[in-house]
């Protein structure tokens, strides 16, 4: 008997550059499940009518992304841990007609980095740049993790300040704390055991901090979520101080091969998702 069709996709505006397609239809197609995943755009003033129609549309599972992360709480019946603590949603189940929100952003950071790099946060000592969306998925997955030590840096302090304020209040095995680049004590760089650059900086047109790379041991992984370049300004500049290195499109499979399972039920073909994403950014 042939199977219905069932429709999983991803919201954003813009959506079009999403690479999530080709990486969950390629999972789904390795399975030969009857699924099809695809791009939504969808405006902030449309989400209203775009949940209402998920049931007519046979939509089971979501991914959320810029700019209504926040923006579809309301839409949701019930929120993870993970996803109240980030206060952010990237992924959408569908259990009956209850839509749960989650979010698999800072736990595909942790699990990149466990999986790609062998590397375990727990009892770390980490510098994270940024305090933005992203800085706020990880820092949460770090407290999660048992991280001891988080020092956020960012480009406008008192974000930062806030955002470790805020975090310290709900992890205790955690030390959150935030400090500009010029104030940051030196002897900081050479404690750290994670380098994590979750900022804007390396994209395209937006320079990298002249950050003092050198002070950093020899033992420290340097990690930038940025992939696009897959070797950024600071992951070039590392590799040539011989620091281990973590690339970017490891969140972004990992946070990917989380959604899928946690909607289909079925273990992630990694080696398949990787190889299509790798293929897709190289060109
Ligand atoms: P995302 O969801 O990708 O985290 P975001 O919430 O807009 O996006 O956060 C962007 C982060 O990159 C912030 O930490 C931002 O710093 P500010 O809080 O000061 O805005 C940082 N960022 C953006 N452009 C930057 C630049 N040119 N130099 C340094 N940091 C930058």
């Amino acid at each position: 008997m042939k199977q219905k069709l069932k429709i999983l996709g991803i919201i954003g505006d813009p959506v079009s550059h999403s690479l999530s397609p080709l990486m969950h239809n390629a999972a789904l197609g390795h399975y030969k499940l009857p699924y099809l995943y695809m791009p939504f755009p969808v405006k902030n003033e449309e989400l209203p009518d775009f949940f209402s129609s998920l049931n007519r549309r046979k939509i089971v599972g979501l991914n959320v992304t810029i700019p209504h992360k926040q923006a579809v709480i309301p839409f949701m019946d019930s929120l993870s841990r993970e996803a109240r603590l980030i206060g952010a949603v990237n992924t959408v189940i569908m259990k009956g007609k209850k839509l749960i929100g989650r979010n698999t952003d800072g736990a595909g950071f942790i699990t990149s980095l466990r999986e790609e790099a062998r590397y375990d946060v727990e009892k770390k000592h980490v510098i994270l740049l940024g305090a933005g969306g992203a800085a706020r998925a990880i820092a949460v997955a770090l407290g999660l993790s048992g991280t001891r030590e988080v020092l956020l840096i960012n480009r406008t302090p008192k974000k930062a300040h806030d955002l470790a304020s805020e975090l310290g209040k709900k992890f205790s095995q955690t030390v959150f704390s935030a400090s500009s680049l010029d104030d940051i004590d030196i002897s900081y760089w050479a404690l750290a055991d994670l380098l994590i650059n979750a900022t804007s900086m390396g994209m395209k047109g937006i320079k990298l901090w002249p950050l003092p790379l050198h002070k950093l041991s020899k033992k420290t992984i340097v990690s930038d979520i940025v992939y696009n370049p897959l070797e950024t300004p600071l992951l070039r500049r590392a590799r040539r101080l011989k620091l281990k290195t973590h690339p970017g499109w490891g969140m972004l499979l990992y946070q990917g091969a989380l959604s899928f399972e946690m909607w289909t039920g079925r273990p992630a073909p990694i080696a398949v998702m990787k190889q299509v994403l790798l293929d897709a950014l190289q060109y």
